[in-house]
């Protein structure tokens, strides 16, 4: 029987032979693309050539890529455990023609791989073609169906609507009809009974699609229009999982060598078994699965640099996690964190096919068991909001959980539904689930109005002249100023701002990307200029923004790069490579970047290492790279370099970046990097570097900020102003530490005599008060208006009660500082045997000194504003508790 990584292999080699180049994945996290949060198809990476902005060759490639699929159009998170063929990451297999063969080479080799290389039975294989669509305005995809007949039978191919059979990225973007191949991999006795081709796309979950072939041949555009690609493009994605299960003769994708060792693994470490159906509501197999999945998805998401979090993509991986806690907590009877002991098992199954798992393995693992405590520990909070909701419906007699207590556990405490009915169920409730549903929709409004951005469609520039070029030239690396004409716009509006996007033939605007903020500069001719405020980087391009669009777009400009500024981010850049080098260097090897942050005036630098940072280890970075910048290393720049040589130069490779077959790299004598950015001429220029922050930003990854050259004169100077101003505090004393000191030590000696004269008043006024306590109503009342602390006027009450035990009622008014203070103190069985609150008392007259205060029933305070309603305020306590007694 084949290994999952002898099917891989073959794949590969198999297109090897058909002339394809087999490229790496791209990474699963996509970092530079506003419309994606991660890989959903084995295409993303090549949707700048399909559109056209990039060059398509080589024209035949194929790939094993890496996918999430949990979130936008294509979401199967809910299937993940409850089916056996879903996934939230899997690799898609891929095959692509940009402008080469089309439909009918497609149809070929997919054949001839599953049927002659694979040896799959041609009678389980049923294949889709697309029905055509009115709406649309398309016709049958009768050439498919035509090229279809030359491998299977009349009656294995089954037309399919445009939800089945049109494929398209997102709601814009590259899209076509498709054929996909659906694999029976029933018994004999059940196709006997049913015939498969009835089965096909019914959820069925042994008759399954396992290989989708698009035929790209439109854009959907934002209007909704179809428009036609410049060229036909193949594009195909074939289940790897779902292929491996097949050819192992599985039922189930969590039966093959894929997932075994996690289910085993897990087996092991709980004492449960997968095929238990006896036990947690026949949920542990649906629970091992989540949590098998769960796992491969959340791991390459943190090696690919993508932590758990609280918004975008971190907060899509946190609820990825937070799904598979859940489902061990509740049929694993994992109590305490349990994913990250798996940590170890996926490594070694998948860490030689991607070291960057293995490289990282420490630090998975870490943020794994970190995310899975704090999860836990709000689990428990959630259940315990759960148990009170309960109990006060047991009270009232009432059965169902209201929709809006339910949608709370859900929205703060991570609670899905399905689990609060589960604890209701078993408790005897119900829960609203109509009122719940109406809750989400009210939230996903919100979030809809909050993040709206719509983006017309990319209007192109006819110039006088003619030319229509789309692929841009950035020549930023060597000019910050350079002729251009305007490519096409597209106007954006967002929470009613708008704005435009403008794509240049040649632009030195660097684009924000890899951390560094894009540029901003003008856009300008004899007629006019144009400010452009920031640039972004969509599809391999510069995208200019600018608040108006210039009255002639078809003129020639020239576009300048604010140099200031650009100069300011280029050094910060630089430095970032320095300390990342540094940091190497003095904590060791395990320092991996994990974000940066460059701008004109800042810098930030995320990476891992597991302890805080000590004084002496930051000094020496500093000093490691005030170093070099003093060595004013000159940029040693490699530009188009074939990776394999880059490599070799001992480039730094960051994980989870997309690099091509021909790589940057940048060199500042022993610091060297992959990098696409824009840098200092020499090391000399950043002037200086100063860290001025060192913290954690989550388990096992900290954070550096910094400054360098100017930003760091203008902090010197600050320095310089304050340490002068306190200098001249001290009249300029010499010695300004020894003097500072003794100043201290004055100030601790004083306010200890200070505090033994105040004792020493405390005790006199208390022999004062205590010669005019007074008979009231059965008590000894002691009441005053001080001028004395509030420290004072406690430390009295307290000894007044000491020297009267019983039957004691004391109030002080004290003021300081204008501050006015309410304290009352009784005796014990004044509490216990008059019901006196001290409490109820000192917050009922603290109104007339215009404050508030509280406390227990023998002792209360109450602080105020009102200095002259004090007097008022200590009568008002004597006639409540006269009126009381
Ligand atoms: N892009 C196609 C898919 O993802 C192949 O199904």
């Amino acid at each position: 029987m084949m290994t999952a990584n002898e099917i891989r292999d073959s794949f590969k080699q198999f297109f090897e032979s058909k002339q394809h180049t087999i490229e790496p994945s791209a990474p699963m996290v996509i970092k530079d693309d506003p419309t994606l949060m991660f890989t959903n198809a084995g295409m993303n990476q090549w949707k700048d050539i399909i559109l056209g902005t990039r060059s398509p060759e080589p024209r035949r490639r194929a790939d094993s890529q890496k996918c999430l699929r949990v979130s936008g159009k294509h979401n199967d998170l809910e299937e993940v455990g409850n089916d056996t063929y879903h996934h939230t990451m899997f690799e898609m297999l891929g095959n692509w023609s940009f402008g080469d063969y089309f439909k009918e080479g497609a149809i070929d080799m997919a054949w001839e791989y599953l049927v002659e290389v694979l040896k799959l039975n041609p009678e389980d294989l049923y294949v889709t073609v697309f029905e055509g669509s009115k709406e649309e305005g398309l016709e049958r995809d009768d050439e498919a169906a035509g090229y279809w007949r030359k491998h299977v039978p009349e009656d294995h191919i089954i037309n399919g609507s445009k939800h089945d059979n049109f494929w398209e990225m997102g709601d814009t973007g590259p899209c076509g009809p498709c054929s996909e191949i659906h694999l029976d991999s029933r018994s004999a006795a059940e196709k006997a009974q049913v015939p498969g081709r009835t089965l096909v796309n019914k959820d069925d979950p042994q008759v399954i699609e396992i290989w989708n072939l698009v035929f790209m041949q439109y854009n959907r555009k934002a209007d909704g229009s179809l428009e036609k690609l410049s060229m036909n493009v193949i594009d195909t994605g074939m289940g790897f999982e779902r292929l491996v299960r097949a050819i192992q003769g599985k039922q189930s994708n969590y039966d093959t060598d894929i997932f075994q060792p996690y289910i085993h693994e897990m087996e092991r470490l709980t004492g449960l078994k997968y095929e238990d159906k006896e036990q947690h509501n026949g949920s542990v197999d649906v629970a091992m699965r989540v949590v098998a999945d769960h796992l491969r998805a959340v791991s390459f998401s943190i090696a690919d640099g993508q932590l758990p979090g609280n918004a975008k993509a971190g907060y899509v991986i946190r609820r990825i996690l937070r799904r598979a806690v859940r489902y061990a907590y509740t049929f694993l009877e994992q109590k305490e964190a349990f994913m990250f002991k798996l940590v170890p098992t996926l490594v070694h199954e998948m860490g030689d096919a991607y070291p960057e798992l293995k490289a990282q393995q420490t630090l998975i693992s870490r943020v794994i068991k970190e995310e899975e405590e704090a999860f836990l520990r709000t689990l428990d909070k959630g259940i315990s909001m759960l148990d009170k909701a309960m109990d006060e419906m047991k009270a009232k007699g009432v059965k169902t959980l209201d929709g809006e207590q339910a949608f709370r556990l859900f929205d703060t405490y991570g609670f899905p539904l399905d689990l609060t009915q589960l604890i209701c169920r078993e408790n005897g409730f119900t829960v609203d689930e109509k009122q719940f549903d109406e809750e989400m929709q009210k939230q996903k409004e919100r979030a809809r109005n909050a993040a709206q951005k719509e983006s017309s469609d990319w209007v192109s520039v006819e110039h006088p002249d003619g030319g229509q070029q789309t692929e841009q030239q950035f020549v930023g690396y060597d000019y910050t100023e350079y002729e251009c004409r305007i490519l096409r716009y597209r106007k954006v509006t967002q929470k009613k701002n708008s704005y435009y996007e403008l794509v240049l033939d040649y632009t030195p605007f660097y684009g924000e990307m890899g951390g560094q903020t894009g540029d901003c500069g003008v856009l300008v001719n004899e007629e006019e200029t144009v400010n452009i405020i920031d640039t972004k980087r969509e599809n391999n391009q510069s995208v200019h923004i600018v608040n108006e669009l210039p009255k002639h777009p078809e003129a020639n400009f020239m576009a300048c790069v604010d140099t200031d500024k650009r100069e300011g981010s280029a050094a910060n850049h630089t430095a970032t490579h320095l300390l990342h080098y540094a940091l190497k260097q003095v904590l060791g090897e395990h320092v991996e970047q994990k974000g940066s942050f460059v701008s004109p005036d800042t810098l930030r630098f995320d990476f891992s290492h597991f302890q805080k940072m000590t004084d002496e280890e930051l000094r020496a970075v500093e000093r490691m790279v005030n170093d070099m910048v003093r060595q004013d290393i000159a940029l040693d720049e490699h530009r188009d370099t074939p990776i394999e040589e880059a490599k070799k130069l001992g480039a730094v490779a960051l994980f989870g970046e997309k690099y091509g077959d021909r790589v940057r790299v940048v060199r500042f004598g022993n610091s060297c990097e992959l990098c696409g950015g824009i840098h200092a001429r020499s090391t000399g220029q950043i002037g200086f570097f100063k860290i001025v922050g060192e913290s954690s930003v989550a388990a096992g990854i900290r954070r550096i900020e910094a400054k360098t050259g100017r930003e760091c004169e203008e902090m010197l100077y600050q320095l310089e102003d304050t340490l002068r101003a306190v200098k001249s505090l001290f009249n300029n004393a010499k010695d300004l530490q020894g003097v500072i000191a003794k100043y201290i030590d004055e100030h601790d000696s004083m306010k200890k005599e200070i505090e033994s004269f105040q004792a020493q008043a405390v005790e006199r006024l208390k022999e004062q008060l205590l010669s005019k306590v007074q008979e009231v109503n059965g008590m000894k009342m002691v009441s005053a208006v001080l001028p004395i602390t509030p420290d004072a006027a406690k430390d009295l009450a307290f000894k007044l009660r000491q020297a009267v035990p019983e039957r004691l009622l004391c109030v002080i008014g004290s003021h300081h500082q204008d501050r006015p203070l309410l304290t009352v103190m009784l005796s014990d069985d004044m509490v216990s045997e008059q019901q006196l609150n001290a409490g109820q008392m000192v917050r009922e007259a603290a109104k007339l000194i215009s404050g508030g205060g509280g406390g227990q029933p023998h002792f209360a305070t109450a602080g105020g504003k009102n200095i002259d309603g004090l007097s008022a305020a200590v009568d008002k306590v004597v006639s409540i508790a006269t009126s009381n007694t």
